[in-house]
């Protein structure tokens, strides 16, 4: 950059006079973010300005500052949150408060003055015009009931009525508030990219633009001369082990000289220099010689003998998983309606609002502090240690609660490459990545195609079921397998069926891959059982509600993994809590559709599972709660805080929850609907010890210094095909759910009632928000959401193209909790961060067909009148692969 291409400007920011240098093309956000260490507007899609996050108010109006070039602000008044009244923050901070209407906050601060812009007028809005005003938002958490709520809340405090208080003290079944969530509200709980320390470096990454490729040469030279660049690291600068893996190490944190790329997030080169804008144009300066190679696209190619190998060290059928019982054929032969079908489903990107970030501190004492946001910080510990060749205690890990992740954040991104420059440079080096880029390289929901044929008898008993499915696992393992795995596991839903064979592969090939997220293979096979279940009860001719009661499981009852089941099983109860809803919506002559689910609390299937904690008193008066899975939204720390002051009869905001690495407590990533299951029981565990010398007549004074340790362990499951003491325990417990969605009279979606048994609500308005906002996910799964790519690249990176919905596009939900204790589980909890979604697309399917006779069998169902009523997702055919 010269200094003359710089422009000098004036304006005024939140009420006082600034003045700027300001480069060609910098944006009004990088103004804001870099220059004032403004940080509640955050970057989360910039320059695409689709968001909202980054929202400010220039000269009263709202604008994503993302996209208004920094020198139009000269002369003009720029408002952020920072500058609004202490007043009214605390106003929109107890709202948001009280109506839960945030969960990884992320979006919050945006949404925050776009809410105080909409409320200043004179006019009072209906719910309807506030969601049409939040148009510009995009919250992948909440599904925006109670953001509507917090706005509801909000305009009438504005005229006078009282706000009513956050509940200042909670334990187990209480509507306490999140912790941290005034401060989330407002943009003053930092995430890693706002964390700022001297001496900071600013780091970039270089992608491969091929899906498949040789590396012929790497040429960092011109990056080095780049102004500004500090250090420039490629594969030869990894003094440790280069490969990584959750599972299977087979993703190079930096693909070398000589070896092929595989996928278009892979990493070449990685850039630390004095300004992130300075990383960013030499990243894009490192030179790669490549030798392109015809990409491995289509799994069913891929897994043909003779298809090019995506990884050289192993054959391109990832995992096979396969569960039998029963004669099938007989059984099928005997049945007296028979459906068969494929089903398929589509990639799907996570966009948690806040991209990958990560921040590496070198520490006097020679270890480096690293600030990750993984859904598995202990994971991230000894990845990034074998990475730089070092003992796991040179590194000291903090997570700084995320921006949403969803599965997304369980493989690792950045961080190795983050820690490696700031040990090149020895400087505290901060590496976050752009949208484009976040989508580029973490995994995704796998594509799956499903062949289905299930029978039933004259009254609708399902007889068998014949299953295959054949899994798109992209480039890397990840957890591809264990995906594939849990899709078999349940690939009958929560039905009783005699016989069954199933069978499912995950293969690689060079699509971005595919991992974790949120329902964890559940979703895919959900969709296609509940289609069947929908067509044999048109055969036997039964209602959708009938057929399902009648196949529902009970305790006593076998899951399709064998396992018998004998406890906490409260589908029966879910299917009679939306019974009315379903028959009355008929009776108007609505389009109705209902399906069920069910998913699997805890990884089970054999792994052995912990839950560690440890309680630290620490004057004055406070007391340190340590755990190890990760907080991202869905309100983990919350739940820890409520059992621990349940148990202890300590108030509370006593409790100040950590996630890092001073303790071991290193339990594995944060999936499988389990944190709450397992951390909360170790919570449980440690807060009895300090009951214990509580009622022994300490005070915390007394106590100071003395720890709590919890751990329980969970060594009781089995392996598909195996037993253990002569029985089949696939899963510790069960979450159970039935869903019926309502279309208008013009095919619209109007209204979705959820009855989900969530064992024991530690937080009942939580465990209702997590519902809602996995509905609106199911929601955009069954209908817009879809990320196709063309020759392994994703085919966009806009966020209104990715087909998530807005606010407006949400019918009414009505969340149904019940409460079947599960004996296994902290105050009877179970998991309920996944299942919310489980059975959405089915009954959307349903309802579809209900209303125009077609049933549609693959994802998502953009050809309904429900999608084609959304302005969102709007992705021409012709961008696609034919294996999307
Ligand atoms: S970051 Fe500006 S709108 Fe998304
Ligand atoms: S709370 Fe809105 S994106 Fe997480």
């Amino acid at each position: 950059m010269t200094p003359n291409s710089m422009k000098t400007i004036a304006f005024q920011l939140n009420g006082e006079e600034k003045r700027a240098e300001v480069a060609p093309g910098q944006s009004l956000l990088e103004l804001l973010r870099d220059t004032f260490r403004i940080t509640s507007p955050k970057d989360a899609c910039a320059p695409q300005g689709q968001c909202g996050c980054c929202l400010a108010l220039v000269d009263g109006k709202p604008k994503t500052s993302c996209s208004v070039p920094a020198e139009k602000v000269e002369g003009k008044a720029v408002l952020t949150l920072e500058g609004v009244s202490a007043e009214e923050r605390q106003l929109y901070a107890r709202a948001f408060q009280v109506a839960a209407g945030l969960q990884c906050g992320f979006c919050t601060p945006g949404l925050v003055l776009r809410i105080k812009w909409l409320t200043d007028d004179d006019r009072v809005l209906t719910r309807d015009e506030i969601a049409k005003g939040l148009d510009g938002h995009l919250c992948r958490c909440t599904g925006y009931v109670k953001i509507v709520d917090a706005v509801e809340l909000i305009q009438s405090a504005k005229r006078g009525r009282p706000l009513p208080e956050p509940l200042a003290d909670g334990g187990v079944g209480t509507r306490l508030p999140r912790y941290q969530g005034a401060e989330l509200a407002l943009g003053d709980r930092a995430f890693v990219a706002d964390i700022d320390v001297p001496d900071l470096l600013h780091g970039a990454v270089t992608l491969s633009p091929h899906a498949r490729a040789r590396v012929v040469r790497i040429d960092t030279s011109r990056a080095r001369a780049h102004p500004g660049v500090v250090a420039v690291a490629t594969a030869k600068d990894v003094p440790g082990d280069r490969w990584v893996g959750l599972i299977y190490k087979d993703w190079p944190c930096f693909v070398a000289e000589g070896e092929e790329v595989r996928a278009v997030g892979d990493v070449l080169a990685a850039v630390a220099a004095s300004s992130a804008r300075a990383a960013r144009d030499a990243a894009a300066l490192v030179e790669v010689t490549y030798e392109p190679l015809v990409p491995v696209l289509d799994p069913a190619e891929a897994v043909r003998p003779g298809a090019p190998r995506v990884n050289p060290k192993h054959e391109n059928v990832l995992s096979t998983t396969r569960f039998s019982r029963g004669d099938v054929d007989a059984a099928l032969a005997a049945s007296a309606h028979v459906v068969t079908g494929t089903w398929n489903t589509q990639r799907i990107e996570h966009l948690f609002l806040e991209p990958e970030a990560a921040l590496a501190v070198p520490l006097p004492d020679g270890r480096l502090h690293l600030y990750s946001q993984g859904q598995g910080i202990f994971d991230d510990r000894r990845q990034v240690a074998s990475v730089l060749g070092e003992p796991e205690e040179r590194l000291h890990v903090e997570l700084v609660p995320n921006g949403g992740a969803f599965g997304g954040k369980e493989d690792m991104s950045i961080q190795a490459q983050t820690a490696l420059l700031a040990r090149m440079t020895g400087r505290p080096v901060r590496l976050v990545l752009n949208r484009e880029q976040s989508i580029r390289m973490h995994p995704k929901r796998h594509p799956i195609a499903m062949n289905y044929t299930v029978g039933c008898d004259a009254e609708g008993r399902l007889t068998a079921a014949k299953v295959s499915l054949l899994g798109d696992s992209g480039a890397y393992a990840s957890v591809g397998g264990k995906v594939l795995e849990r899709a078999a596991g349940h690939a009958c839903g929560p039905y009783r069926i005699p016989a069954l064979q199933i069978e499912a592969v995950a293969a690689y090939t060079n699509n971005p891959p595919c991992g974790a997220m949120r329902g964890f293979g559940v979703n895919q096979t959900s969709f296609a059982i509940e289609g069947c279940m929908d067509l044999l009860a048109a055969k036997v001719g039964l209602d959708g509600w009938e057929m399902r009661f009648r196949n529902a499981l009970r305790v006593g009852d076998t899951f399709t993994s064998g396992q018998v089941l004998e406890k906490s099983v409260g589908l029966e109860k879910t299917l009679l809590a939306v019974k009315e809803s379903y028959y009355a919506a008929r009776a108007q002559g609505r389009a109705v559709g209902i399906a069920c689910g069910v998913k699997n609390s805890g990884i089970g299937n054999g792994a052995v599972e912990y839950g560690k904690c440890r309680l630290v008193v620490e004057p004055p008066g406070k007391v340190g709660l340590y755990a190890g899975f990760t907080e991202m939204g869905q309100g983990f720390l919350t739940v820890l805080v409520q059992c621990a002051a349940e148990v202890t009869g300590l108030p509370s905001g006593v409790f100040a929850p950590r996630v890092e690495s001073r303790f071991e407590l290193g339990a594995g990533q944060t999936t499988g609907s389990r944190a709450t299951l397992l951390g909360g029981r170790a919570v449980v565990e440690a807060a009895r010890k300090l009951r214990a010398d509580l009622d022994g007549g300490a005070t915390l004074a007394d106590l100071a210094g003395r720890e709590y340790p919890g751990e329980i362990v969970i060594d009781d499951t089995t392996a598909p095909g195996q037993t253990k003491n002569g029985k089949v325990k696939t899963h510790t417990s069960f979450g159970w759910a039935t869903q019926v969605v309502v279309l208008d009279p013009a095919g619209k979606l109007e209204r979705v009632v959820a009855a989900h048994d969530v064992g024991r609500a530690i937080n009942p308005q939580q465990t209702e928000a997590q519902i809602e906002g996995s509905v609106h996910m199911g929601l955009g799964y069954a209908l817009t959401e879809e990320l196709p790519c063309k020759d392994g690249m994703p085919v966009t990176f806009k966020l209104r193209d990715i087909g998530v919905l807005r606010a407006q596009h949400m019918p009414d939900v009505e969340v149904i909790l019940i409460e079947d204790p599960e004996p296994e589980g902290p105050f009877g909890a179970k998991g309920v961060g996944e299942i919310g979604l489980v059975p959405t697309a089915g009954a959307v399917a349903g309802a579809l067909q209900a209303f125009d006779g077609i049933r549609r069998t693959r994802l998502p169902m953009k050809d309904s009148p429900a999608a084609r009523a959304i302005n969102v997702g709007r992705i021409p055919d012709a961008e696609r692969d034919r294996w999307h």
